[in-house]
């Protein structure tokens, strides 16, 4: 293991019903302005959005609405939400969505309580945030595992960039799988394959033999897949529904990457994708994964063979790729580029910008180069 400080800032509260428990109790500890932060419609279609309304005026709190965060959110819709914190001295932000919204608010949290431009910031100075607004999270469709760290993934139009900017963690996580109900069966599916990911590229990247959090990676791996094929039985099944949501965020809070390196290249690329096609995280991901570790196999051959026997029961590295492929197959997720909803053709001089401009992670099992991440990405046309 390598050195490292492990700390938990966000107290998780699962199960069904349980804000009509919690809520207000947590929200008697904070200010009494309340920015209720939600996406693009879902949660007031679903009545998510008027609960949690309700328990806000029981609290007797001031409400300020800030709507419309879209998937993948954008830089000018934080610096939004932040001006609209700070004229209304929001003392609390209340994230109610998926991971877009949760990660939206995050930078809000952050840019509401600076001067100088966050981007800017952690970019140019790399400078990072000290302090924001305290945020409370409400997930309603799970995958990302946003609810538990302080990464977003915020896409910057101008730059044609979307990539991670730290902000605030929430201080607490609502997990209610009966939240999910409505979300549609591919965003249910995508996000889940999201998950997956999240295990597969913290496996992936460089550690020593037989530490615990690659033995967790792995088994939240298979617990991910058992509950995905559960769901294609059963798209309503709130049991499975409930695994992938604590699945989502144990696979993304930290714990899986204590005293390790990780990979994340696939991400790279994906978020790349993203900033040039609008395209779905967890569907971008089901593409470009396969591709990628086909080019990966033989630089990381004896962690493909354990991955191949714990997760899909099979025994070599190669059958473990061809089984991961039947998997996404069978989620009827997309295989190809072409499959992904985009706001632009994808031609290869798409590519070829988006291999130019992802980052490119070192402690991954190979570090690769551009072209051939281009190469990859052409593989998945
Ligand atoms: O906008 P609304 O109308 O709410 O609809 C959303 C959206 O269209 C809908 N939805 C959410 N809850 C629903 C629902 N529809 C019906 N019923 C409900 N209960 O689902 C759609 C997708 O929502 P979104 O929040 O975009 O999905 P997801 O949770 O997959 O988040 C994706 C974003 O998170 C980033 C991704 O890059 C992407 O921008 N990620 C964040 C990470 C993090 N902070 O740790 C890690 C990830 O790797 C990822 O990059
Ligand atoms: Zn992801």
């Amino acid at each position: 293991m390598d050195e490292f400080t492990f700390t938990y800032p966000t107290k998780v509260y699962f199960g069904e019903g349980i804000a009509q428990k919690v809520l207000k109790p947590e929200l008697e500890k904070v200010g009494k302005t309340v920015m209720l932060a939600c996406g693009g419609g879902s949660v007031k279609k679903n009545g998510i959005y008027d609960e949690m309304r309700g328990i806000l005026e029981e609290a007797g709190k001031e409400i300020v609405d800030f709507s419309g965060i879209m998937p993948n959110p954008t830089y000018a819709k934080v610096q939004e939400g932040a001006a609209l914190a700070k004229e209304n001295h929001v003392d609390f932000i209340l994230a109610v969505g998926g991971g877009s919204v949760v990660d939206c608010c995050k930078v809000i949290s952050a840019q509401a309580k600076l001067d100088e431009d966050i981007w800017t910031m952690e970019y140019t100075s790399y400078k990072f945030p000290t302090e924001g607004i305290p945020i409370g999270a409400v997930v309603t469709a799970s995958g990302t595992g946003a609810e538990m760290n302080s990464g977003a993934v915020i896409t910057c139009e101008d730059k044609m960039w979307k990539g991670p900017i730290l902000g605030t963690a929430p201080s607490f996580a609502i997990l209610d799988p009966a939240y999910t109900a409505s979300v549609p069966k591919m965003q249910v599916l995508s996000g889940a394959f999201d998950t997956l990911s999240h295990a597969m590229e913290t496996y992936f990247g460089n550690s020593d033999q037989d530490n615990v959090s690659d033995d967790i990676a792995l088994v939240v791996m298979r617990n991910t897949v058992v509950n995905m094929k559960r769901l294609l039985e059963n798209i309503d099944d709130m049991q499975a529904r409930g695994n992938l949501m604590w699945d989502s965020a144990m696979a993304e809070n930290g714990m899986l990457k204590v005293g390790r390196l990780t990979d994340f290249q696939a991400h790279q690329i994906e978020h790349q994708l993203g900033a040039y096609t609008d395209c779905n995280h967890g569907q971008g991901l089901a593409v470009i994964h396969p591709a990628y570790y086909r080019h990966i196999l033989k630089d990381a051959q004896e962690k493909f063979t354990r991955f191949a026997k714990v997760v899909f029961g099979k025994d070599t590295a190669e059958e473990g790729i061809e089984a991961l492929v039947d998997f996404i197959r069978e989620c009827q997720l997309p295989e190809k580029l072409s499959e992904l909803r985009s706001n632009t053709e994808i031609t290869p001089e798409i590519l070829r910008k988006v291999a130019d401009t992802c980052n490119i992670i070192k402690c991954g099992p190979r570090e690769l180069d551009r072209d051939e991440i281009y190469e990859i990405l052409v593989e998945c046309i």
